[in-house]
């Protein structure tokens, strides 16, 4: 009989979320994630036999769900093009103690079948990622072929089915879609769609990233309250990454995420797991635990929890409190393969 321990960090902050990516690869090559000249042909992504299968991850889930974990997020690259998701979602919303699961993708494959498949199998909520309303700024970011058109089709089809609430992720890059912020802004206000704007963060090592490339939270709240007032509004638990803001005409709220010019580690209670198996305790780390061997070498579940809670207790990181000019050049791994 397993029981729940609930741990804590150095910084007594408890692990209550866990995101796992399911793939490395991604259709798009957003240039301040994977940039072509880096993930192109040559560039190995990891193998079939590398990731961990369903049954792997829904049995690491449920030993996450025993230490504390109440939400999940399927994250990549991009996680729709994982064959049967549904599949994993199905396990995963089986599992006690898990109370939310949602999804972030970049839309393009997101049909109305899908949408209705990952509905039924029990994922709540969806985010997705969109940076601009007009194809130029969209395609010279996602920097491949797709329309506009496209995700907001997907953000129709994840209504429709009844996901709720949707979130649109915009990454906001000095001199390359600040002028994108009203339109988007405009274009979702009282629609019941959360828009949030995120800072250009230095995630990876091969986004080259630089202070004057971010577009400082405080700002965007300016262009937006500009033509559309906006007032704080109550985060909606504690540790919520996005500040929220809400129309003061009712038309909804928006959400601003600063990791970098008001960072939020003090409350992060977040865990990742990379689709080969390896757990991260910061989004910014430059290694991994690697707990795919346990699971492939026969360790009973006890012995993972234990590895696990011993990890999470020694757990210290706070790079964005932290962030300085040479933390910047260390070797991180790449969002792309750690997930959102
Ligand atoms: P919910 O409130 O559960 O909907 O999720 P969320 O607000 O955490 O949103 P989501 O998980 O979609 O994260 C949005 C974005 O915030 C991510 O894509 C990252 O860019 C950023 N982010 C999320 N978690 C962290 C974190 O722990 N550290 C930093 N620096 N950024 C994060
Ligand atoms: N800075 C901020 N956000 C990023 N994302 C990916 N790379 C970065 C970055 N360098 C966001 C994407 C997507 C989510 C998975 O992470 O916009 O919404
Ligand atoms: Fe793909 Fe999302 Fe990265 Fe863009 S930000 S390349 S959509 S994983
Ligand atoms: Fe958490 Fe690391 Fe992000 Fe800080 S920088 S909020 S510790 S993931």
């Amino acid at each position: 009989m397993q029981t729940n321990t609930q741990i804590q960090d150095t910084l007594s902050r408890p692990i209550r979320d866990l995101r796992i990516s399911v793939t490395d690869r991604c259709n798009f090559r957003c240039t301040y994630c994977m940039p072509k000249e880096v993930f192109n042909s040559e560039y190995e992504f990891l193998r079939r036999d590398d990731l961990l299968s369903f049954e792997e991850i829904t049995r690491i889930s449920k030993i996450f769900a025993l230490l504390g974990v109440k939400k999940i997020r399927l994250t990549g690259g991009e996680p729709l093009l994982r064959k049967n998701l549904p599949i994993l979602i199905q396990q995963l919303s089986k599992i006690d103690g898990i109370e939310d699961i949602s999804l972030t993708t970049n839309g393009v494959l997101l049909t109305s079948d899908v949408a209705k498949q990952l509905k039924n199998a029990g994922l709540q909520r969806i985010t997705i990622s969109l940076d601009a309303l007009d194809d130029e700024t969209f395609k010279n970011i996602s920097d491949v072929a797709f329309d506009v058109d496209k995700v907001l089709t997907a953000i129709e089809n994840a209504q429709t089915v009844g996901l709720d609430p949707i979130k649109i992720n915009m990454v906001v890059k000095k001199g390359v879609n600040e002028h994108s912020i009203l339109p988007m802004a405009k274009h979702f206000h009282n629609s019941g769609i959360i828009l949030r704007f995120i800072e250009f963060m230095d995630v990876g090592s091969t986004n080259q990233w630089q202070m004057d490339d971010v577009f400082p939270a405080k700002e965007i709240a300016n262009v937006i309250n500009q033509e559309l007032s906006i007032e704080p509004a109550e985060a909606n638990y504690h540790g919520e990454v996005a500040k929220r803001w809400q129309y003061k005409d009712g038309g909804g709220e928006i959400g601003i995420i600063s990791s970098v010019t008001q960072p939020f580690c003090q409350t992060c209670t977040r865990a990742r797991l990379s689709a080969e198996g390896k757990l991260y305790t910061c989004l910014f780390a430059t290694q991994g635990k690697d707990l795919r061997h346990l699971l492939r070498e026969g360790a009973d579940d006890n012995h993972i929890k234990d590895v696990i809670s011993a990890i999470w207790k020694k757990r210290n990181d706070r790079y964005s409190e932290l962030r300085t000019s040479e933390t910047v050049l260390l070797p991180k791994v790449e969002m792309s393969y750690i997930g959102g």
